[in-house]
């Protein structure tokens, strides 16, 4: 399977997801990283890793429909079969939507639908759940609201902070996001209106 990424910070999703390609994990291989952050380290992992990576920063555009039209063009340039977003901090539009329809994967540190958006941690832990989590999802045109693929849930800790309940769920994130992945890559994922559902393995 060919794997695109798209990145905007740390890229440690973007790692485990090459090392689950470069260990025979998930069969497929990242070919292309994509970033809308210069200084992104994912830029730095991918580059370590031998894989092209390209930086288009919005600003230099003079829309979003153009912007995505670039990411598209240079996605579908590298026959790209399915976009993984690791830490990219912007809402897909239509253009990126509709290139790549039902193929375009999210991670979100919380179990959705509860604490979508930029905090999924914080508002979690704020509102005082017991449990929260990761979810790996499809995406759609709202925020995290997309068919859920795969969820792993984490205990919320009494004296957790926001950073010690994001690194639980991170260690989770490393592991779920390579397992939907390969599913996608075994073709067992079938959407059925809003329900994933994961085929046996044949
Ligand atoms: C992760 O917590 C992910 O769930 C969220 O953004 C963070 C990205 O971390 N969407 P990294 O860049 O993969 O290290």
């Amino acid at each position: 399977l060919r794997l695109g990424i798209l990145a905007s910070g740390r890229g440690s999703n973007l790692q485990a997801i090459m090392d689950a390609c470069q260990n025979g994990f998930i069969p497929g291989e990242v070919i292309i990283v994509i970033s809308d952050k210069p200084g992104a380290f994912a830029l730095e992992r991918a580059k370590q890793a031998g894989i092209p990576v390209h930086c288009l920063e919005p600003k230099s555009f003079d829309s979003k429909e153009l912007y995505e039209g670039a990411i598209a063009d240079l996605l579908a340039g590298s026959e790209v079969e399915l976009v993984c977003l690791a830490g990219y901090m912007r809402l897909v539009g239509s253009t990126l939507l509709e290139a790549f329809q039902g193929r375009i994967m999210n991670i979100h540190p919380a179990l959705l639908p509860s604490f979508p958006g930029l905090h999924g941690q914080r508002d979690a832990l704020e509102y005082g759940v017991k449990l929260s989590g990761c979810t790996v999802h499809f995406v759609d045109e709202g925020i995290d609201t997309g068919p859920i693929i795969l969820q792993a849930a984490v205990p919320v800790l009494d004296d957790d902070t926001e950073e010690t309940l994001a690194s639980r769920i991170l260690e989770q994130e490393h592991l779920l996001y390579p397992q939907a992945i390969k599913l996608f890559a075994q073709g067992r994922i079938k959407v059925q209106g809003r329900r994933v559902k994961v085929k046996a393995q044949e």
